[in-house]
Protein backbone atom coordinates (compact mmCIF):
# COMPACT_ATOMS: atom_id res chain seq x y z
CA UNK A 1 0.00 0.00 0.00
CA UNK A 2 1.57 3.49 -1.08
CA UNK A 3 0.30 6.16 1.31
CA UNK A 4 1.08 9.59 0.31
CA UNK A 5 4.53 11.69 0.41
CA UNK A 6 2.56 14.24 2.18
CA UNK A 7 1.21 12.32 4.63
CA UNK A 8 4.75 10.40 5.55
CA UNK A 9 6.04 13.84 5.78
CA UNK A 10 3.71 14.92 9.04
CA UNK A 11 5.22 11.97 10.63
CA UNK A 12 8.19 14.05 11.99
CA UNK A 13 9.84 12.73 14.84
CA UNK A 14 10.29 15.37 16.55
CA UNK A 15 6.53 16.05 16.53
CA UNK A 16 4.40 15.35 19.51
CA UNK A 17 2.18 12.18 18.39
CA UNK A 18 -0.88 11.14 20.03
CA UNK A 19 -3.09 8.07 19.08
CA UNK A 20 -5.76 7.57 20.00
CA UNK A 21 -7.87 4.11 19.80
CA UNK A 22 -10.93 2.30 20.30
CA UNK A 23 -12.55 -1.46 19.87
CA UNK A 24 -11.37 -1.44 15.98
CA UNK A 25 -7.76 -1.86 16.85
CA UNK A 26 -8.39 -5.21 18.59
CA UNK A 27 -10.93 -6.66 15.88
CA UNK A 28 -7.96 -8.30 13.50
CA UNK A 29 -7.02 -10.11 17.52
CA UNK A 30 -10.60 -11.57 17.18
CA UNK A 31 -12.61 -9.46 19.78
CA UNK A 32 -15.85 -8.55 18.95
CA UNK A 33 -16.45 -4.62 18.44
CA UNK A 34 -19.60 -2.97 20.27
CA UNK A 35 -21.18 -1.31 17.49
CA UNK A 36 -22.02 -2.15 13.97
CA UNK A 37 -22.71 -6.69 13.11
CA UNK A 38 -20.68 -7.88 15.53
CA UNK A 39 -21.76 -5.40 17.91
CA UNK A 40 -24.36 -7.32 19.64
CA UNK A 41 -24.36 -9.69 23.28
CA UNK A 42 -27.34 -12.38 22.99
CA UNK A 43 -30.11 -9.27 22.50
CA UNK A 44 -28.25 -6.97 24.28
CA UNK A 45 -27.17 -3.54 23.43
CA UNK A 46 -23.86 -2.45 25.01
CA UNK A 47 -25.92 0.81 26.03
CA UNK A 48 -28.02 -1.34 28.23
CA UNK A 49 -25.18 -3.62 29.68
CA UNK A 50 -22.31 -1.27 30.68
CA UNK A 51 -24.69 1.02 32.59
CA UNK A 52 -24.44 1.38 36.62
CA UNK A 53 -28.36 0.88 36.35
CA UNK A 54 -27.66 -2.61 34.46
CA UNK A 55 -25.35 -3.47 37.10
CA UNK A 56 -27.77 -2.51 39.94
CA UNK A 57 -30.44 -4.42 38.64
CA UNK A 58 -28.99 -7.73 37.53
CA UNK A 59 -25.42 -7.84 38.87
CA UNK A 60 -24.78 -11.76 37.57
CA UNK A 61 -26.08 -10.73 33.51
CA UNK A 62 -23.89 -7.83 33.72
CA UNK A 63 -21.38 -10.02 35.07
CA UNK A 64 -21.55 -12.78 32.89
CA UNK A 65 -20.64 -9.88 29.65
CA UNK A 66 -17.87 -8.97 31.12
CA UNK A 67 -16.81 -12.57 32.18
CA UNK A 68 -17.37 -13.82 28.38
CA UNK A 69 -15.34 -10.82 27.13
CA UNK A 70 -12.49 -11.46 29.19
CA UNK A 71 -12.32 -15.21 27.73
CA UNK A 72 -12.18 -13.98 24.52
CA UNK A 73 -9.51 -11.67 25.16
CA UNK A 74 -7.68 -13.90 27.72
CA UNK A 75 -7.11 -15.95 24.34
CA UNK A 76 -6.30 -12.84 22.30
CA UNK A 77 -2.94 -11.40 21.01
CA UNK A 78 -1.51 -8.35 20.08
CA UNK A 79 -2.34 -7.90 16.51
CA UNK A 80 0.45 -5.90 13.68
CA UNK A 81 -1.85 -2.73 14.49
CA UNK A 82 -1.08 -2.92 18.16
CA UNK A 83 2.74 -3.47 17.66
CA UNK A 84 2.90 -0.80 15.09
CA UNK A 85 1.59 1.47 17.51
CA UNK A 86 3.99 0.09 20.16
CA UNK A 87 6.84 0.72 17.73
CA UNK A 88 5.59 4.38 17.25
CA UNK A 89 6.10 4.80 21.42
CA UNK A 90 9.81 3.86 20.59
CA UNK A 91 9.99 6.00 17.49
CA UNK A 92 8.59 9.29 18.54
CA UNK A 93 10.05 10.84 22.27
CA UNK A 94 7.03 12.89 22.27
CA UNK A 95 4.18 9.99 22.35
CA UNK A 96 1.54 8.94 24.20
CA UNK A 97 -1.79 6.70 23.54
CA UNK A 98 -5.68 6.82 24.68
CA UNK A 99 -6.77 4.08 24.63
CA UNK A 100 -10.91 3.41 24.73
CA UNK A 101 -10.11 -0.21 24.86
CA UNK A 102 -10.40 -1.89 28.27
CA UNK A 103 -8.99 -5.38 27.15
CA UNK A 104 -5.26 -4.56 28.59
CA UNK A 105 -3.55 -5.21 24.36
CA UNK A 106 -1.91 -2.40 23.71
CA UNK A 107 0.13 -2.92 27.11
CA UNK A 108 1.09 -6.33 26.20
CA UNK A 109 2.08 -4.72 22.53
CA UNK A 110 4.53 -2.85 24.64
CA UNK A 111 3.00 0.53 24.84
CA UNK A 112 3.91 2.27 28.45
CA UNK A 113 2.65 5.64 27.96
CA UNK A 114 -0.86 4.83 28.10
CA UNK A 115 -4.09 6.47 29.12
CA UNK A 116 -7.10 3.33 29.71
CA UNK A 117 -9.86 6.48 29.96
CA UNK A 118 -12.48 3.69 30.16
CA UNK A 119 -10.85 1.75 32.47
CA UNK A 120 -9.31 -1.92 32.26
CA UNK A 121 -11.38 -5.07 32.90
CA UNK A 122 -8.95 -6.78 34.25
CA UNK A 123 -9.27 -5.14 37.67
CA UNK A 124 -11.93 -5.37 39.92
CA UNK A 125 -13.20 -2.86 42.44
CA UNK A 126 -15.21 -2.75 45.39
CA UNK A 127 -18.48 -1.52 45.36
CA UNK A 128 -18.18 -0.66 49.04
CA UNK A 129 -14.86 0.34 50.00
CA UNK A 130 -13.67 1.40 46.55
CA UNK A 131 -10.32 -1.09 46.52
CA UNK A 132 -9.46 -1.98 43.21
CA UNK A 133 -7.14 -5.44 42.62
CA UNK A 134 -6.33 -7.20 39.57
CA UNK A 135 -8.28 -10.60 38.87
CA UNK A 136 -6.73 -12.66 35.58
CA UNK A 137 -8.94 -15.92 36.81
CA UNK A 138 -11.13 -16.63 33.55
CA UNK A 139 -13.55 -17.26 33.83
CA UNK A 140 -14.02 -16.08 37.32
CA UNK A 141 -15.00 -18.78 39.83
CA UNK A 142 -18.35 -17.11 41.27
CA UNK A 143 -20.59 -14.60 39.51
CA UNK A 144 -20.88 -12.07 40.06
CA UNK A 145 -17.32 -12.37 41.99
CA UNK A 146 -17.64 -10.53 45.93
CA UNK A 147 -14.55 -8.54 47.91
CA UNK A 148 -13.56 -10.08 51.00
CA UNK A 149 -16.04 -7.89 52.89
CA UNK A 150 -18.63 -9.35 51.35
CA UNK A 151 -20.08 -6.67 48.96
CA UNK A 152 -19.99 -7.36 45.02
CA UNK A 153 -17.11 -6.66 43.44
CA UNK A 154 -17.51 -4.64 39.73
CA UNK A 155 -15.27 -4.23 36.70
CA UNK A 156 -13.13 -1.30 37.08
CA UNK A 157 -14.34 0.68 33.67
CA UNK A 158 -16.33 3.64 33.16
CA UNK A 159 -19.64 2.43 32.08
CA UNK A 160 -22.56 4.72 30.28
CA UNK A 161 -24.02 8.06 32.58
CA UNK A 162 -20.67 7.85 34.41
CA UNK A 163 -18.19 10.08 34.63
CA UNK A 164 -14.43 9.67 33.50
CA UNK A 165 -11.24 9.82 35.77
CA UNK A 166 -10.85 13.43 36.38
CA UNK A 167 -6.90 12.74 36.04
CA UNK A 168 -7.46 10.72 32.88
CA UNK A 169 -9.32 13.04 31.39
CA UNK A 170 -7.24 16.33 32.27
CA UNK A 171 -4.28 14.69 30.97
CA UNK A 172 -6.22 13.87 28.05
CA UNK A 173 -7.22 17.12 27.23
CA UNK A 174 -3.94 18.52 27.48
CA UNK A 175 -2.30 16.18 25.23
CA UNK A 176 -4.88 17.07 22.57
CA UNK A 177 -4.06 20.27 23.37
CA UNK A 178 -0.38 20.62 22.37
CA UNK A 179 -0.34 17.41 20.24
CA UNK A 180 0.72 18.05 16.49
CA UNK A 181 -0.74 15.32 15.21
CA UNK A 182 -2.90 12.91 16.16
CA UNK A 183 -4.05 9.43 14.81
CA UNK A 184 -7.20 8.16 15.65
CA UNK A 185 -8.02 4.29 14.91
CA UNK A 186 -10.54 2.31 14.82
CA UNK A 187 -13.36 4.32 16.87
CA UNK A 188 -17.08 5.10 15.55
CA UNK A 189 -16.08 8.59 16.67
CA UNK A 190 -19.52 8.49 18.88
CA UNK A 191 -19.22 8.10 22.45
CA UNK A 192 -18.24 11.18 24.67
CA UNK A 193 -16.04 12.83 25.41
CA UNK A 194 -13.46 11.44 23.51
CA UNK A 195 -15.58 11.56 20.22
CA UNK A 196 -15.08 15.24 20.64
CA UNK A 197 -10.76 14.85 20.83
CA UNK A 198 -10.37 14.95 16.78
CA UNK A 199 -12.21 17.96 16.64
CA UNK A 200 -10.32 19.82 19.61
CA UNK A 201 -7.28 18.63 18.67
CA UNK A 202 -8.09 20.05 14.71
CA UNK A 203 -9.25 23.31 15.49
CA UNK A 204 -5.74 23.98 17.84
CA UNK A 205 -3.57 23.04 14.76
CA UNK A 206 -2.52 19.43 14.49
CA UNK A 207 -2.82 17.17 11.31
CA UNK A 208 -5.40 14.49 12.24
CA UNK A 209 -5.44 11.57 10.60
CA UNK A 210 -7.90 8.37 10.81
CA UNK A 211 -7.88 4.98 10.30
CA UNK A 212 -11.04 2.79 9.79
CA UNK A 213 -12.96 0.16 7.72
CA UNK A 214 -15.87 2.57 7.72
CA UNK A 215 -16.17 6.21 7.66
CA UNK A 216 -17.51 7.77 11.20
CA UNK A 217 -18.44 11.27 12.22
CA UNK A 218 -15.08 12.12 12.02
CA UNK A 219 -14.09 11.22 8.55
CA UNK A 220 -14.91 14.50 6.51
CA UNK A 221 -13.41 16.78 8.73
CA UNK A 222 -9.87 15.00 9.46
CA UNK A 223 -7.23 15.68 7.37
CA UNK A 224 -6.13 12.29 5.34
CA UNK A 225 -8.96 9.26 6.22
CA UNK A 226 -7.12 5.98 5.96
CA UNK A 227 -10.00 3.60 4.60
CA UNK A 228 -9.21 -0.27 5.67
CA UNK A 229 -8.21 -2.69 8.23
CA UNK A 230 -5.92 -0.99 11.18
CA UNK A 231 -3.75 -4.24 11.17
CA UNK A 232 -2.69 -4.04 7.44
CA UNK A 233 -2.45 0.45 6.99
CA UNK A 234 -0.63 1.03 10.75
CA UNK A 235 2.24 -1.67 9.75
CA UNK A 236 2.61 -0.05 6.29
CA UNK A 237 2.39 3.76 7.51
CA UNK A 238 4.91 2.63 10.14
CA UNK A 239 7.11 1.35 7.59
CA UNK A 240 6.92 4.38 4.93
CA UNK A 241 7.47 6.57 8.08
CA UNK A 242 10.74 4.45 8.64
CA UNK A 243 11.87 4.62 5.59
CA UNK A 244 11.39 8.03 4.91
CA UNK A 245 12.76 9.32 8.01
CA UNK A 246 15.77 6.79 8.87
CA UNK A 247 14.70 5.15 11.54
P1 LIG B 1 -17.25 0.72 18.33
O1 LIG B 1 -17.62 -0.72 18.37
O2 LIG B 1 -18.32 1.72 18.51
O3 LIG B 1 -16.57 1.06 16.92
C1 LIG B 1 -15.55 0.27 16.36
C2 LIG B 1 -15.03 0.98 15.14
O4 LIG B 1 -13.93 0.24 14.64
C3 LIG B 1 -16.01 1.14 14.01
O5 LIG B 1 -15.97 2.48 13.52
C4 LIG B 1 -15.52 0.14 12.94
O6 LIG B 1 -15.77 0.61 11.61
C5 LIG B 1 -14.04 0.14 13.24
N1 LIG B 1 -13.32 -1.09 12.86
C6 LIG B 1 -13.75 -2.37 12.98
N2 LIG B 1 -12.79 -3.22 12.60
C7 LIG B 1 -11.72 -2.47 12.25
C8 LIG B 1 -10.40 -2.77 11.78
N3 LIG B 1 -9.97 -4.02 11.61
N4 LIG B 1 -9.56 -1.74 11.51
C9 LIG B 1 -9.98 -0.45 11.66
N5 LIG B 1 -11.21 -0.12 12.10
C10 LIG B 1 -12.06 -1.10 12.40
O7 LIG B 1 -16.04 0.93 19.38
P2 LIG B 1 -15.54 2.26 20.08
O8 LIG B 1 -15.61 3.44 19.19
O9 LIG B 1 -14.23 1.91 20.67
O10 LIG B 1 -17.23 2.25 26.19
O11 LIG B 1 -16.60 2.41 21.24
C11 LIG B 1 -16.44 3.44 22.15
C12 LIG B 1 -16.93 3.01 23.50
O12 LIG B 1 -18.26 2.53 23.41
C13 LIG B 1 -16.18 1.85 24.10
O13 LIG B 1 -14.98 2.22 24.74
C14 LIG B 1 -17.15 1.32 25.09
C15 LIG B 1 -18.40 1.35 24.24
O14 LIG B 1 -19.53 1.45 24.93
C16 LIG B 1 -17.62 1.85 27.37
O15 LIG B 1 -17.85 0.68 27.63
C17 LIG B 1 -17.74 2.95 28.35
Amino acid sequence: MELSGGLIKQFQPSKRVVVLTGAGISAESGIPTFRGEDGLWRRYRVEELATPYAFQTNPKLVWEWYDWRRGIIAKAEPNPGHLAIAEMERMFPHFSLITQNVDGLHRRAGNNKIIEIHGNLWQLRCVKEGTVKEDYRVPLPEIPPKCGCGALLRPHVVWFGESLNKEDLVFSYRLIGKCDLLLVVGTSAVVQPVASFPLMAKRQGAFVVEVNKNPTPISSMVDTFLRGPAGEILPALLGQIKEHWGK
